[in-house]
């Protein structure tokens, strides 16, 4: 019998999984037409089969059991949509195993384990579409797979988690704490009851991992990346990055540094002028450099429910275009043959490459000491800096009073961050100095 359509099913009925549904439902006629098959949404499983999603199913297209799509021989495609590892990976597994093709939006899952879930999908030849992983509805898991395949990448990076820009935004536009502007973007839905994720840069680290493992052939590798979140930015320190030129945000970066890459998430300066500087409120933006392409920057939204659904339809629509070209004449319910290579196979390849140690990367640095305004407290603090190599490229001291500490503020020019961290421990213990200093990395180079 001839396959005459590619049928999926959806564990998952939250925010991106009725965005899909919505997607194959309202747009089938299309998406058959540009196919030459119907792909049809045989089942949405949810425990939860009794909320309103905004979408009218057909009888028995909803169910509470994943287990009824993961063994039911006529699904080709199986979409995870519940996020977190279990039993999400599990279910991806099983999945595999019975010879299903797999979309899945779940960036924490890939991140940690993302080197046994691909090597089943090889084993079992099967394919794995993850654009919504990162950036929902940019398509930069493509672009890198696919249209930059011939480029050497040279560097990635940029904003992926909306609601850390969205707080950023706010603080930087109204002057306002982190507390407000976090709890602004719960009451508007951009962040999670627990945001833990977003704001501890956690979501950035995991999509981090995903595309630096795309991008340089490094095993998934979570647990080896630096993170640091927003939750210490104040507003005094945004505004003293104005001054200065510059803007806070934080970017997820991996760039190749010798031999190694230098894979951190971290809040950055960026100078005002820079493309990704100007990416504000729940946007998302990546800028990537290649050796033949050159750079380019890819800007649009990275969550929500119709966004990330047009990433995970384009995955489906993927899979469903090889389902045909390769298992055309298969009976529906045949697992895929081994002969029919899928893209998985090739499209992360350890290449030796290494992370590089946070302490041996090298960057521009912005500090804010709080300093008695006395004589001789300058030259005390870039005595100890010119000690350990970091040279001052630029300062402001606010305000002046006797006896309480004003903030004074440096920018130096390019450091170790080994030495700086020496320099910052020793300046702490200076009993001029109160409190602990705080610091930011720069990117961009030296810009002024
Ligand atoms: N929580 C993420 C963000 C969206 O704020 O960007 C899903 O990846």
């Amino acid at each position: 019998m001839e396959k005459r359509s590619v049928n999926v099913g959806i564990i998952g009925f939250g925010t991106v999984g009725s965005g899909t549904a919505k997607i194959l439902l309202r747009k089938q006629n299309e998406l058959r037409h540009k196919l030459g098959f119907p792909v049809v949404l045989r089942n949405i499983a949810d425990v939860d089969v009794k909320k309103d999603r905004g979408i009218k199913l057909s009888k028995d297209v909803l169910i509470n059991d994943a287990h009824r799509i993961l063994n039911n021989p006529e699904i080709d495609i199986v979409v995870e949509l519940i996020g977190g590892i279990h039993p999400a990976k599990e279910f991806i597994l099983q999945a595999i195993k019975n010879g299903k093709h797999v979309v899945t939006a779940n960036k924490a899952l890939l991140a940690t384990d993302g080197q046994e879930i691909f090597k089943a999908a090889r084993k079992h030849c099967v394919d794995i579409g993850f654009e919504a992983s990162v950036a929902g509805s940019i398509p930069i898991i493509k672009i890198i797979r696919e249209s930059l395949v011939g480029n050497k990448i040279q560097s990635i990076y940029g904003i992926i988690n909306g609601t850390s820009n969205y707080i950023l935004t706010k603080m930087t536009e109204e002057g306002v704490d982190f507390t407000s502007a976090l709890k602004e973007a719960q009451a508007l839905g951009y962040a999670e009851a627990d945001p833990t994720f977003d704001i501890e840069g956690i979501d950035s680290a995991h999509k981090l991992t995903i595309l630096a493992s795309l991008s340089f052939g490094i095993p998934f590798s979570f647990k080896k990346i630096y993170t640091e979140g927003i939750t210490k930015i104040t507003p005094l320190d945004i505004q003293f990055a104005s001054e200065f030129g510059y803007k806070i945000k934080l970017l997820a970066i991996a760039k190749q540094a010798g031999n190694d890459v230098e894979i951190r998430v971290h809040p950055t300066m960026l100078s005002k002028g820079h493309l990704i500087a100007k990416v504000d409120g729940v946007f998302n933006a990546i800028y990537i450099e290649g050796d033949a392409a050159g750079s380019q920057l890819y800007y649009g939204r990275g969550a929500g429910e119709m966004p990330t659904g047009s990433a995970v339809v384009s995955d489906i629509m993927d899979i469903a275009g090889n389902i045909i070209k390769t298992q055309g004449t298969v009976a529906s319910g045949d697992p895929p043959r081994r002969e029919h290579r899928t893209q998985t196979k090739n499209w992360i390849q350890d290449t030796g490459c290494r992370i590089k140690k946070m302490e041996d990367i090298q960057t521009c640095y912005y500090l804010r000491f709080s300093a008695l305004d006395k004589p001789g407290v300058l030259s005390k603090i870039s005595g100890i800096l010119g000690s350990y190599n970091i040279s001052i490229k630029s300062m402001i001291q606010k305000g002046r009073k006797i006896q309480k500490a004003v903030p004074v503020v440096m920018m130096t020019h390019e450091a170790k961050e080994k030495d700086f961290v020496l320099a910052l421990k020793e300046i702490d213990r200076l009993s001029i100095v109160s409190g602990k200093t705080v610091y930011l990395r720069v990117e961009g180079g030296e810009l002024i």
